[in-house]
């Protein structure tokens, strides 16, 4: 008789446990496109991102962050964290006593850039016992208090950004990484439609192109999911860090060269400006007022003190917050002094512009199919993302509430699990009684 009774549980158990679940969860690949603002699917013909309405999520769009920036908000998705608490507040690297600075693609390798206290989620996976991977995601690269992703692969300087091919062969990479190795959560990171928008500006046509490429991409991944037998295992969130809009340029507006009302070498220490929408200054000594005063009388901007900033920019706290904060009016970049300006779409500008939304679709077993969500801020995916896992979060600013309304009974496995227990009870009465 005990005998039968164990048979019977592991049948049980063989049917509740297929062969690529390791614990309770199932697995999870989140993919960013960067720069992919929430309405770029609504002029353009995309028939895979279509099905995904009817078979998963959709957000109506997101909230990024207030830095509408890819590491900033990039991080705050992985670590589910305000940027005055993750500390990554620019895409550059900068040292405002040194003056150093350092461009975006190379801070990737730079931990100290990132590394400051809050941990993101890969980190957070694996110490609780999953094995974790990044793609080219932004600070999927760097070390954590000495600790580093499974498998982390860096996007090169100078590498191709928009090769069709290459994307299908990383998708056939990531799966992999589940299939072949076992991997539970994986991030992967494109670069477009953002290079797109910044080149040709979000109305150019090259940008329809780049949206049917990303199309077919999707396709492609449902396809190698299929393929490779993960369609009952395997959870898709796809999202961006931030939209996209027109600069507005002369004649039509007059650029704001900052240099026209302050001078910058009497009262400047250091500065992170012509970089789309937001800038940060640090006055020299006793400078602070004037400076202030004098950037005030600059049109199509608004000036921040860093104790005066709104609450709801989740900015002041932070150290490498400068002393003075700008924000441009939507669609005009900020020129320090006389940059010919190459850039016909940018952002960074307020996260509350519709053009700075951005997406997210999400689908899988875990996730109800044709569910619209109402818009939330990027903070919440993080909670969400725990919650698929199943794993405990680290302290962070979301909030699963918001979310878990996209998820079929609240987060399906361990039901499943709990049904296994269920009927081994059943089989011990059969059995036993
Ligand atoms: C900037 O560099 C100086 C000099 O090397 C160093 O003492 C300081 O800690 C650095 N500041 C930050 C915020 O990294
Ligand atoms: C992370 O730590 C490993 C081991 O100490 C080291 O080899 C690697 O260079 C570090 N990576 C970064 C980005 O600092
Ligand atoms: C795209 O990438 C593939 C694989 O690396 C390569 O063979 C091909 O030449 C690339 N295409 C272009 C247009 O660069
Ligand atoms: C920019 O500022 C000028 C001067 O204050 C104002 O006339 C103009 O309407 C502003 N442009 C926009 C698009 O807000
Ligand atoms: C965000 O979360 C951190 C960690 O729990 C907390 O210390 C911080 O106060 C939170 N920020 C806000 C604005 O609630
Ligand atoms: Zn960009």
């Amino acid at each position: 008789m005990w005998l039968d009774l164990y048979l019977g549980m592991a049948v049980v158990l063989s049917v509740e446990c297929k062969p690529l679940n390791k614990g309770t969860h199932n697995k999870l690949l989140v993919i960013s496109f960067d720069g992919f603002r929430w309405d770029y699917d609504q002029d353009v013909d995309t028939p895979h991102m279509d099905k995904l309405v009817v078979d998963g999520v959709k957000a109506k769009y997101i909230t990024p962050p207030a830095i509408t920036m890819t590491s900033p908000s990039h991080f705050t998705t992985i670590t589910g964290r305000w940027i005055e608490d993750h500390g990554v507040v620019h895409n550059m690297m900068f040292n405002s006593t040194t003056h150093q600075k350092v461009v975006h693609k190379a801070t990737l390798k730079r931990s100290e850039w990132w590394d400051n206290g809050a941990l993101p989620l890969w980190i957070t996976a694996q110490n609780q016992g999953l094995k974790t991977g990044s793609f080219f995601f932004p600070g999927g690269a760097a070390n954590y208090s000495g600790q580093s992703v499974n498998r982390a692969v860096v996007e090169e300087t100078g590498q191709q950004d928009d090769n069709e091919t290459e994307w299908q062969q990383n998708i056939d990479t990531v799966l992999s990484w589940f299939t072949e190795e076992d991997f539970d959560f994986v991030t992967l990171y494109y670069g477009e439609p953002d290079n797109v928008g910044h080149a040709k500006g979000p109305d150019h046509p090259d940008r329809k192109t780049i949206i049917k490429q990303i199309d077919r991409t999707i396709g492609y991944l449902r396809e190698a999911i299929q393929r490779d037998g993960l369609t009952d295992n395997l959870n898709i969130i796809i999202t961006s860090d931030h939209g996209m809009t027109t600069v507005k340029k002369r004649p039509l507006v007059d650029e704001i060269i900052l240099s026209k009302y302050l001078n910058f070498f009497n009262l400047v220490y250091f500065e992170l400006l012509d970089y789309g929408g937001f800038g940060m200054i640090t006055p020299k000594k006793g400078k602070e007022q004037q400076v202030y005063d004098a950037l005030m009388k600059a049109p199509n901007l608004t000036v921040y003190k860093k104790e005066d900033m709104p609450e709801n920019f989740h900015l002041s706290k932070n150290d490498r917050i400068q002393p003075i904060i700008v924000i441009a009016d939507l669609g005009f970049n900020l020129n320090s002094r006389f940059i010919v300006y190459v850039n016909k779409g940018d952002h960074g500008f307020h996260m509350d512009e519709m053009d700075m939304k951005t997406i997210f679709r999400a689908f899988g077993p875990d996730f109800k199919n044709s569910y619209l969500s109402e818009p939330f801020d990027s903070v919440h995916i993080y909670p969400l993302m725990c919650k698929l896992l199943q794993i405990d979060p680290a302290p962070n600013n979301g909030s699963l509430s918001i979310t878990e309304g996209m998820l079929v009974q609240n987060g399906g496995r361990r039901n499943q699990m709990s049904l296994g227990v269920l009927a081994s009870i059943f089989v011990y009465i059969l059995f036993v009684m």
